[in-house]
C-alpha cells in the first residue's frame, strides 16, 4: 500500500465557486485542491486529486485507486452517488476503502438525493461540511 489518496470528483464539480454557491459555497475545485495539499503534508499522506463529468471515468479511476495500491479513496461522486450502480460495484470490487464526501447534506435536500449508491459501500461518509469536509475525510483516511 501507498501513501496516496486519490480524491475523486465527478459531474459539475469542476463548476464549483459560481454554481448555486448558496448551497456548494463560493471556494472552487482548485481552491479544495490546495487546501487539501496542505492538509496531506501536514497528515505524511499525497494526493492525486481529479474531477470528471463521465461515470466511467470514475469506474477507472477507482480500478486503477486498486491497481496502484492507494491507501484510499476520498469520493465526491455527485449526481452519480445517487444513481450508479456501477460506482457502487466498482468500490465492492476494489478492496481499496472509500470515504463518501458531499459539500451539501443530500439527506436534507430533494427527496431523490436520500439515496446513496455510494453509502452502501463506503467505509465512512462526510456530508453538509462545505469544503471543509475533505479535509475532515481526509483524516479519517489518515486514520484508517
Ligand atoms: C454533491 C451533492 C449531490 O447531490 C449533487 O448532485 C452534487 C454535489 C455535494 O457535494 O453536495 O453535484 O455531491
Amino acid at each position: 500500500m501507498t501513501d496516496t489518496v486519490f480524491v475523486l470528483n465527478g459531474p459539475n464539480l469542476n463548476l464549483l465557486g459560481t454554481r448555486e454557491p448558496e448551497i456548494y459555497g463560493s471556494d472552487t475545485l482548485a481552491d479544495i485542491e490546495a487546501m487539501l495539499g496542505g492538509k496531506a503534508r501536514e497528515l505524511g499522506l499525497e494526493i492525486d486529486f481529479r474531477q470528471t463529468n463521465h461515470e466511467g471515468v470514475l469506474v477507472d479511476w477507482l480500478h486503477e485507486a486498486r491497481s496502484t495500491g492507494a491507501k484510499a479513496v476520498l469520493l465526491n461522486a455527485a449526481a452519480y452517488t445517487h444513481t450508479s450502480v456501477a460506482l457502487l460495484d466498482a468500490i465492492k470490487a476494489i478492496g481499496v476503502p472509500v470515504i463518501e464526501v458531499h459539500l451539501s447534506d443530500p439527506a436534507t435536500r430533494e427527496g431523490f438525493r436520500h439515496l446513496s449508491y455510494v453509502g452502501m459501500a463506503a467505509v465512512d461518509e462526510v456530508k453538509g461540511l462545505g469544503a471543509r469536509g475533505y479535509a475532515v475525510a481526509l483524516e479519517k483516511a489518515a486514520a484508517l
